[in-house]
């Protein structure tokens, strides 16, 4: 297993929709064990592939720190089919940083998509679950918490991260 380089806000690769995962394909478990080991080194709960570079519709979830009960789930091509009521939380992200954003979400999600051995399985969440599936299922779709800053709040951030870049140089 390795640690994965993670893409940061305004990398254009972040803004991306992402391809489906073709049925079956078996190298992918690897790759998802890559992505267990970058977010938990990053101590994130959830990772997309599109933040590692890599344009497929993979995530990976560990809400355990928030959640004790929660196991981790990986998914591929994951997509809600259901959605229910409207909840509002403050999110951070491992390609925003220094930034929470309160995000407007379903409160309770069923999402479909396969597990790394390939069986197509129903997710029922609520919490802090249902609000890391639908952010991670955003990044399939190249959408930020960035995205659900107003306009001005979303300038002064992108000047902020550029001094911030102009300081490591
Ligand atoms: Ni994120």
């Amino acid at each position: 297993m390795s640690v994965l380089g993670i893409l940061k806000y305004p990398d254009p690769f972040l803004k991306k929709v992402v391809d489906p995962v073709p049925e079956g394909e078996e190298r992918i478990e690897l790759f998802i064990d890559d992505m267990f080991e970058t977010m938990r080194y990053a101590r994130g709960i959830g990772l997309a592939a599109p933040q590692v570079g890599v344009g497929k519709r993979v995530i990976v979830l560990d809400v355990s720190p928030v959640d004790e009960s929660a196991k981790p789930l990986a998914l591929i091509n994951p997509e809600v089919v259901e959605r229910e009521g409207k909840e509002e939380s403050e999110e951070g992200c491992l390609s925003v940083p220094d930034l929470t954003v309160k995000v407007q979400r379903a409160q309770k999600v069923v999402v479909s998509g396969y597990t790394p051995a390939w069986k197509l399985i129903q997710v029922e969440a609520n919490g802090i679950l249902a609000v890391a599936l639908q952010h991670e299922i955003d990044h399939l779709n190249g959408t930020l918490i960035v995205d659900y800053l107003s306009r001005l709040k979303r300038e002064l951030y992108r000047k902020k991260v550029k001094k911030m870049f102009a300081r490591r140089m």
